[in-house]
């Protein structure tokens, strides 16, 4: 079977895991890695016995490299990801996709004019429990959607400097919203603040209207002592339940309660296997640029919101 040449630019926390994986798989072939601090790249290349480069500029000349992951600082993203869709490779952009949503659309022309793939790191979408819960509101197995409300909270991870909580964090339930209704919202209501960090928001409570009267409210926040990231989903007919972490999902309902098993699955492992399969059979991606550009237009409005105190249409 033909092997994917892959590489990886940022090697930090996340890129790592990254490397690792597309080491492993059997669809790919891990054939670089690159990182501005060299020392890092030296190491993270030596570990999977792969060339380190110290730019990207020159990596993305070998034309063995089909397709990149890019795991950099978020307000670098956008920057090596149009570096490496003008080389000519396929694209996997580690979510925020980009610092401001204008660059994130340029992404996606870029990709769109040369007919590359380009998908975005929303991970939870690839968490078994959570396409269950896409599924159930989809067939009406909870009756109506009443709300939605996600929790992702956990003390500020102090590698990250560049952004605040809203792109970095709440985006991922943004998204997650968007998943499982899908539908876009019209308005966004939002309250965010900072306690800790010097430059950037460190909590947000958003809140998410739909045309249909439904809603959602994301609660994230870099303050909280432990690590919470869950999702409940309330129908008329029923309650979903999800631990991201765990992945366990309960189900309940008015006489019973049920919780279905999956065995646990590494989320970055079944993202990057679905972003091979999609390349290498030329299928759609589950997550398209353009769902990059809606969570960050939606992130850019919350900020805005809470700036403005009032409610953002969409
Ligand atoms: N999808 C997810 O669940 C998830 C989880 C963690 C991180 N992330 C994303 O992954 C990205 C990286 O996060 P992290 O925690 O690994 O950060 P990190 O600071 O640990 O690593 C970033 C690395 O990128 C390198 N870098 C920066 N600019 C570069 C450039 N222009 N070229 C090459 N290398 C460059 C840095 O030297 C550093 O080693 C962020 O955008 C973050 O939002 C996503």
């Amino acid at each position: 079977m033909k092997k994917l040449g892959v590489a990886v630019i940022g090697t930090g926390f996340w890129g790592k895991n990254h490397a690792r994986i597309y080491n492993d798989l059997t669809s790919t072939e891990l054939k670089a890695i690159c990182d501005i601090d060299w020392m890092r790249a030296k190491a993270v290349g030596k570990q999977f016995d792969v060339k380190s480069y110290k730019s990207s500029a020159k990596m993305l000349k070998n034309e063995k490299i089909e397709a990149v992951s890019v795991c950099t600082w978020s307000t670098r993203l956008a920057a090596e990801a149009r570096k490496a869709l003008e080389a000519g490779k396929h694209v996997l952009v580690e979510k925020p996709m980009a610092n401001r949503s204008k660059q994130a659309e340029e992404l996606v022309k870029i990709s769109e004019t040369n007919e590359l793939h380009l998908t975005v790191g929303f991970l939870m979408r690839f968490i078994p429990g959570l396409q269950n819960i896409r599924e159930s509101i989809e067939k009406n197995r909870i009756g109506e959607l009443v709300c939605a409300t996600a929790k992702r909270v956990s003390q500020w991870p102090e590698r990250i400097g560049d952004i605040g909580v809203v792109k970095d964090t709440a985006i991922h339930d943004i998204d997650v919203m968007r998943y499982i209704s899908n539908e876009d919202p019209n308005s966004v209501y939002a309250k965010t603040g900072s306690m800790k960090h010097r430059k950037f928001e460190d909590y947000a409570q958003i809140m998410l209207t739909y045309k249909d009267g439904g809603s959602a409210f994301l609660e994230s926040n870099w303050l909280t002592p432990y690590k919470t990231r869950v999702l409940t989903v309330t129908g008329s007919k029923a309650i979903m339940k999800l631990d991201f972490m765990t992945q366990e999902l309960w189900i309940e309902k008015q006489k019973d309660s049920l919780q279905p098993r999956y065995s646990w699955q590494e989320p970055l492992k079944l993202e990057l296997q679905h972003f091979a399969d999609c390349v290498l059979k030329r299928q759609n991606p589950l997550i398209t640029g353009i769902d990059g550009v809606k969570a960050l237009k939606i992130a850019e409005a919350a900020l805005l919101s809470s700036a403005k105190n009032r409610s953002i249409k969409l």
